[in-house]
């Protein structure tokens, strides 16, 4: 936990509730986080602002929100060792942000490859927050004196750029930043879509049936599996050899991450058996596994105030060390501090 005499490291994430988190988010990142608390002090909070750079449904943003608060929980992540908060509700996000956009060049904005994908998907609405963005990102970064900053290779960029920002900044103030590093979790499980397996499931797929939610009933689940789509050779033998057999190690990767067992373990398991069984048994699994994180989620959700609690606690220990960032920026800066 945060705590003022300062040993572990720093860690930070933002996760966007932008949609409903993927077996892919689980098995790559979620299911990972719990341990990380030996190592760094924890922030882990939902980036509900950024969500805005794109149109969202006001009552889906904030059940969203509420509900990946509640799925983190579920999966192990302990409010207790780890700061979990809603990013709007740390004001000094937005306020840093604003101060870091005098500090980021337009050129270097525009050259950000998600600026120029999500303005390709919607160019109907290419908004200035949609732009400014990765100061946001910077922000809620270097607020926290964040040594490391686990992402997706997609928000690379992102992290580099706030490192310049820090940098510029410091360059001219002194101190005032730590200069973050990215941190790309190794790939140990990348979950490739159930219907197409040469591309990474992803709940933007247009074939629903490829991508499985964690927090998905277990019958759709099982379904889903049971029509994944095995390889066209005629072997009908389960053994792993992703650039041949792509749907069949993929499932095997998905089966080995939640038991543990070898590829070769799981060979021998199916020998003989077929892809109808594999499936069937892959999608039982995932079912059962993923069942009691639903079942948590729910629980929590139903307890407003338990998550009340949560995030409010969250916001309290985030501001703490937040506000003292701010303070110094201003001050560096040359505002006339109120108090
Ligand atoms: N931009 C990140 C994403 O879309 C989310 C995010 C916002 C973030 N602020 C952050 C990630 C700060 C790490 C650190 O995935």
């Amino acid at each position: 936990m945060a705590d003022t005499n300062q040993t572990k490291k720093i860690m930070l994430s933002g996760i966007q509730p932008s949609g409903e988190l993927t077996l892919g988010s689980y098995l790559g990142a979620i299911k990972h986080w719990p341990a990380r608390t030996e190592e760094f002090d924890c922030y882990y909070f939902m980036a509900d602002l950024h969500t805005l750079t794109v149109r969202q449904k006001p009552a889906d943003l904030r059940k969203r929100t509420l509900t990946q608060l509640a799925a983190y929980i579920a999966c192990g992540l302990d409010p207790k060792k780890n700061v979990l908060f809603i990013q709007s509700h740390v004001p000094e996000h937005a306020q840093l942000a604003w101060v870091l956009n005098c500090y980021t060049m337009f050129g270097e904005l525009n050259r950000m490859t998600q600026f120029k994908d999500k303005s390709i998907k919607n160019n109907d609405n290419i908004n200035a927050g949609l732009f400014t963005y990765p100061a946001l990102m910077a922000a809620d970064i270097l607020l926290y004196q964040a040594d490391c900053v686990p992402v997706g290779e997609d928000q690379k960029q992102h992290v580099e750029i706030c490192r310049d920002i820090a940098s510029r900044f410091n360059s001219i103030y002194g101190d005032v930043f730590k200069v973050p590093d990215p941190y790309i979790p190794p790939v140990g499980a990348r979950v490739m879509s159930l219907t197409t397996p040469t591309n990474k499931m992803s709940k933007s797929d247009t074939d629903q049936n490829g991508c499985v939610y964690l927090l998905e009933k277990p019958e759709d689940i099982k379904r889903k599996f049971k029509k994944a789509v095995t390889d066209s050779d005629t072997e009908n033998c389960v053994r792993y050899a992703p650039k041949e057999k792509a749907g069949v190690s993929n499932l095997m990767q998905i089966y080995s991450a939640f038991t543990d067992k070898s590829f070769a373990d799981i060979e021998r398991e199916f020998e003989g058996l077929g892809y109808g069984a594999f499936k069937a048994a892959v999608g039982e699994t995932v079912a059962d596994s993923v069942a009691p994180i639903r079942e948590k989620t729910n629980e929590l959700l139903a307890d407003k105030a338990y998550l009340e609690n949560i995030y409010r606690e969250g916001a309290e220990k985030a501001s703490y060390i937040a506000h003292k960032t701010l303070r110094k920026v201003y001050k560096k800066v040359g505002l006339v501090p109120r108090f």
